[in-house]
């Protein structure tokens, strides 16, 4: 096994300079067997042990999830909701949708004032923003159904993290001291993670009520967050804040399973998240949009290949918009917005030396009958079983609201709803009716955890965090793998452009773009924008590749010192 090593002073810039030439990118991590990505070291750990120890995939994602949720609370969570999608061994695939619902009493027009207008903040802090979480549900959903360790024992791990604690990084520090005055604004009493004098680096930090929840967790399973002790917590901390969420919403939470959206896409066969995420069908739109072209004979993130990535782009988040929403409450077109007629008429109009002016798009014609915080997680097991899910609180620490006495916090995902019409949600992004609020609604999602297979084999496992820019992140990395044949690392670490129709910008990471380049697009009337939040990096991709020999690449994005890491053997 090669490890990343990733202990020099002037790692950060070697990582700027690996992301910029992405044939020099560092090395994965490689493994014969078995593979874990996530977003910190000490789950990817945990994960590996699990998978050493004889458990398979889904045992390993139970225990990576839990301590994601201790030792990663930005976004790893038990408070907040995501997508799997899985192969088992046998090539059996699957989705389990675990995303959050609107509570009960949660209506179409509650984040607007009386005259019709977005009340600001209010669907992004506090607890008016939180939906019903489903993380709990769906890691007890996915162990029942094809678990083989012991519940208690996978939870064991992240309880052992929360109560005896753990060595901050520099990161992780960071995090909790920029959101220190949202935690003290937004929650009525001191929480853990509160520190006066600010996080360091090297210090221990523990979280006794976080441990106590995951130990009535490990006890009693889901029924403890949905209609026991921790449930009641969860109430009192919504009667205190003037949330929604009651104990009955909480009791009728459901995951669903679901069938995944398959793409064809060069001989391999992409499966990928279907509604409520739009990541399955963004992506198949994708896909076949570019497949007519000779993406290989491109150069990387030359004009012509950004901008033919940017005019489907651009098309695919307008469909987004208009028709996406919870398919079980709104009728969503899948089968005819990922139809091959649809999405070669729909790339019909693109000039390949000239951007549309986004204005001029509409969504395409269908007959209607009808943060940027979030991780991800990659799994191979020694079986062949693969797990890819990816999971929010939405924004970084989700509404900032930590329930009292349970330790932890609560997404803001009710922010991914369309929450007025042709209102842009944090990401920018627009939604309709079709993703308004209404109760025990899931909010529309970008969210595209996705397995890749080949002539009915295990190829790959990747996804990855960042809200809009999800959706191309991961088609990116799928054509940096296929078409221009890069490693896992190399695919990860590529430079990433980002367009989602509105606002008409392409967005990028520094350095991403040569001046030449730059003048090529602008002259073909692309407007840029580098955004600084998007300076240095869109997505966070969790990458496991398989060669034809069957070695195993695992592939953590480490850029802007996070922590995350690949664990395999
Ligand atoms: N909260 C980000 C997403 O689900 O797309």
């Amino acid at each position: 096994m090669i490890a990343l090593t990733l202990a020099t002073p002037f790692a950060h810039i070697q990582y700027e300079h690996w992301r910029h030439h992405y044939i020099f990118a560092p090395s994965g991590v490689y493994g014969k067997e078995a593979m874990v990505v996530s977003a910190h070291r000490l789950a990817s750990d945990v994960g590996r042990d699990v998978l050493a120890a004889g458990g398979n995939a889904f045992d390993a994602a139970v225990a990576v999830n839990f301590v994601l949720a201790v030792v990663y609370q930005q976004a790893g969570n038990i408070g907040g909701g995501g997508f799997m999608v899985y192969r088992l061994h046998n090539g059996t695939t699957g989705a389990l949708d675990f995303r959050e619902i609107a509570p009960q009493a949660a209506h179409r027009d509650m984040f607007l004032d009386e005259s019709g207008a977005v009340i600001k903040g209010k669907s992004l802090r506090g607890a008016l923003a939180v939906g019903v979480p489903g993380s709990v549900a769906g890691m007890a959903a996915l162990h029942k159904r094809f678990g083989s360790g012991e519940w208690a024992a996978l939870i064991a791990p992240s309880i052992k993290l929360a109560r005896d604690g753990f060595v901050l990084t520099d990161k992780a520090a960071r995090m909790f001291n920029r959101y220190q005055q949202d935690f003290i604004a937004v929650n009525r009493s001191a929480l853990s993670v509160v520190k006066n004098t600010g996080w360091e680096s090297g210090q221990t930090i523990r979280f006794p009520a976080l441990a106590n929840t995951l130990e009535r967790i490990a006890i009693h399973g889901r029924d403890d967050f949905y209609i026991g002790e921790t449930s009641h917590l969860l109430v009192a901390e919504m009667k205190a804040a003037n949330g929604l969420i009651t104990q009955e919403d909480l009791a009728q939470y459901k995951v669903v399973w679901r069938t995944p959206i398959r793409i064809a896409y060069r001989g391999y066969d992409i499966i990928t998240m279907p509604p409520p995420s739009s990541g399955g069908v963004a992506l198949s739109q994708l896909l076949q949009g570019i497949e007519p072209y000779a993406v290989s004979d491109m150069r990387h993130n030359s004009t012509q290949h950004i901008h033919l990535m940017t005019e489907l782009e651009r098309r695919a988040y307008a469909d987004r918009a208009t028709y996406l929403g919870d398919p079980d409450f709104v009728f969503v077109p899948t089968n005819r917005l990922t139809a091959p007629d649809y999405v070669r008429q729909r790339i019909r109009d693109i000039d390949s030396d000239k951007a549309t002016d986004s204005r001029t798009i509409k969504e395409g014609n269908v007959e209607r009958v009808e943060s940027v915080e979030t991780t991800h997680f990659s799994i191979v097991d020694k079986q062949g079983n693969a797990v890819s899910i990816t999971t929010t609180l939405n924004g970084n620490f989700g509404s900032k609201l930590a329930v009292q006495g349970g330790g932890f916090f609560l997404n803001n995902e009710m922010d991914d709803f369309a929450i007025a019409q042709g209102h842009a949600n944090q990401f920018g992004l627009l939604g309709n009716e079709q993703n308004a609020i209404a109760p025990a609604k899931r909010m529309l999602s970008s969210m595209t955890p996705t397995i890749i297979e080949k002539d009915g084999a295990l190829r790959g496992v990747i996804g990855t965090p960042g809200g809009a820019t999800i959706i191309t992140s991961v088609f990116q990395t799928l054509l940096n793998l296929i078409d221009f044949e890069m490693s896992a690392a190399q695919a990860v670490y590529a430079r990433k452009s980002h367009s989602q129709w509105q606002p008409d910008v392409i967005m990028m990471e520094r350095g991403t773009l040569s001046l030449f380049n730059m003048r090529g697009l602008q002259g073909r009337g692309h407007k840029l924008y580098p955004h600084p939040h998007f300076a240095y990096s869109l997505g966070r991709v969790e990458a496991i590749w398989i060669d034809d020999t069957g070695t195993l690449e695992g592939a953590a994005d480490v850029s802007r010192g996070f922590d995350d890491a690949a664990a395999g053997f």
